[in-house]
């Protein structure tokens, strides 16, 4: 295939994450577009999938009993000519370290807000998220059949608080029971909400019919707001929303199915292709583009015992180059390791498929034995690193213990394998043979502790730890060793073996940080 072929390719690509707070209606809005984009045929298909996958995994216990959503993935589905892979990004604070790494494989996010409620504490980090990495915003309010706040003041929050410029292309009519559908502001039309059933056709600004669906006075209100909206914001530009300055907002109800379609003809018309990004090749700086001739990505994602019969682990590989055709050969530059990807997977809404091709922007499945991990960069030559994919520094740290020591060695292994995946975070100290284990919350220790149970037959004693916190060092060689030989005893190493120092509080890091002065305490570190 030719490079402009390729690029081609690459340009039909919209990979997309959804960033909302928990029971905005993400789950409900993902359903809805994949109904709008021909790629289930009826409702409650996503729940269905889901309720399948919880047979299959006890792990999904938590979920189900929770009625949160844990794991990440990923679902393609063809429409408008566009290929759309929409990245599934847990909801659950405790897992935003995992949503962080999915947003490194977005392009583009839909901000889902509950018309009720505005921004909310996590939608805030999570377009904090955005920001950091310059992935434009499209901006859904959610909810409109429920009484909403004021479409103004959610506009002024949106432009307060996130420091966004908010352009509406719609102008809801009422909320709640007195919702009556929206005004399409570019092509001055109508959009009808009617309860229940279809939606009737959009009528022309003019037209007599809309008296059968808004009274004199509600016509005027909406009208009204539209002519105000129009005059107080800036009109939408494509260039100001793709350098995250812009956001334009849609308006609907997910649960109803309403304002879906235009919110995916938002994403075919303005949501960005692939990007160039940057990269090293062989140590030196580079930009790769979606049409280079070389495979090239990583790995932001790595889901074990997806099926627990097999073992599997699934890394969810997301393309930056090239044409990928079932078969090929990839290197992973950290390690040098080359592997033959015959079986990968895409991951369609009802089903997997093997992936016989694939395009930048795309993401697929490589199961693998534990060989690849989350930050991983992999190209056909294993020269091209892609930096960027942060580990945090855990919030809480805990003592793990297997109630049969004999077990120990297996304890290790296990967790060493959940850390793979870079849900939770694994902590050997230099003395003794305690394993310390890390996470963002609470919930992740309960997961563990299930998964432990249930993949790997560990019954798993989690206690309190004698530290608090946990570094990375950063430094020259000479002085970290210097450091680490005169505090063995809160000294640990880290599943890539980086030095970690382990503080008993914040207060103890920070005089340690004074003392000396050459070394970095670092709360992040990227992987790769
Ligand atoms: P999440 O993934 O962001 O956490 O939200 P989810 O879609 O699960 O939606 C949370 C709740 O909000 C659900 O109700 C859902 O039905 C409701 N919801 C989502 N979108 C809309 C909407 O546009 N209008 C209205 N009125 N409700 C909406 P639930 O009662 O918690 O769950 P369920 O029993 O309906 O499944």
């Amino acid at each position: 295939m030719s490079q402009s072929a390729i690029a081609a390719e690459a340009q039909r690509r919209r990979t997309f994450a959804i960033i909302s707070h928990p029971d905005a209606g993400k789950t409900t809005l993902t359903e809805n577009l994949l109904l709008a984009g021909g790629a289930i045929r009826a409702a409650g298909a996503v729940r269905a999938r889901g309720e399948n996958r919880r047979t299959r995994s006890d792990w999904m216990k938590i979920e189900r009993e929770r009625g949160i959503s844990v794991s990440a993935s990923v679902m393609t589905f063809d429409h408008a000519g566009l290929m759309f892979n929409l990245l599934d990004t847990p909801g659950h604070e405790d897992f935003s370290e995992d949503t962080y790494r999915t947003l490194t494989a977005a392009d583009a996010a839909v901000m889902v807000l509950d018309a009720a409620k505005g921004i909310e504490p996590q939608t805030l980090k999570l377009f904090e998220v955005c920001r950091l990495r310059d992935i434009p915003i499209v901006t859904f309010i959610n909810k409109m059949d429920r009484e909403a706040q004021d479409p103004f003041a959610l506009l002024d929050e949106i432009a307060s608080r996130l420091a966004l410029d908010p352009a509406p292309l719609y102008w809801p009519a009422g909320s709640g029971g007195r919702f009556k559908g929206m005004m399409d502001l570019r092509a001055q039309k109508f959009l009808p909400y009617t309860r229940g059933g279809e939606h009737p056709a959009a009528l022309p600004i003019n037209s007599n019919a809309i008296a059968q669906y808004l009274d004199p006075d509600e016509q005027g209100e909406v009208e009204e707001g539209a002519m105000l909206v129009q005059e107080a914001a800036k009109p939408f530009d494509v260039q100001s929303f793709l350098e995250g300055h812009m956001t334009p907002v849609f308006f609907g109800s997910a649960l109803r199915h309403f304002g879906i379609d235009q919110l995916l003809g938002g994403l075919a018309a303005y949501a960005p292709p692939p990007k160039p990004v940057a990269a090293e090749r062989n140590g030196q700086p580079t930009h790769v583009a979606p049409g280079d001739p070389e495979v090239s990505g990583f790995v932001f994602k790595v889901q074990a015992n997806m099926d627990p019969n097999h073992r599997d682990r699934i890394a969810f590989f997301r393309m930056t180059s090239g044409r990928f055709t079932r078969g090929m050969k990839l290197k992973a530059q950290n390690t040098g390791r080359q592997m033959s990807v015959n079986a990968p997977i895409m991951f369609f809404a009802s089903d997997r498929e093997l992936a016989e091709e694939a395009f930048a922007g795309d993401v697929i499945g490589i199961p693998n034995h534990g060989v690849l991990r989350v930050g991983d960069s992999l190209s056909e030559t294993g020269q091209l690193r892609f930096a960027g994919l942060p580990n945090f520094a855990p919030e809480i740290l805990r003592r793990v213990r297997v109630k049969d020591p004999l077990k120990a060695k297996h304890l290790r292994r296990a967790l060493e394998g959940l850390a793979e995946e870079g849900v939770t975070q694994l902590f050997r100290p230099n003395l003794g043979s305690d394993f310390i284990v890390g996470a963002v919350g609470q919930l992740q220790f309960e997961v563990m502790a299930d998964r432990l149970i249930n993949e790997y037959q560990l019954e798993a004693i989690f206690e309190e730890s004698p530290y608090a916190e946990a570094r990375w060092m950063g430094g020259t060689a000479a002085d970290i060793e210097d450091f680490d030989d005169k505090h063995k005893t809160a000294m640990a190493r880290d599943i890539d073996d980086q030095p970690v120092f382990l503080g008993k509080s914040s207060w103890e890091i920070g005089y340690v940080a004074d003392r000396y002065p050459k070394l970095q305490f670092l709360r992040t570190r990227e992987r790769g």
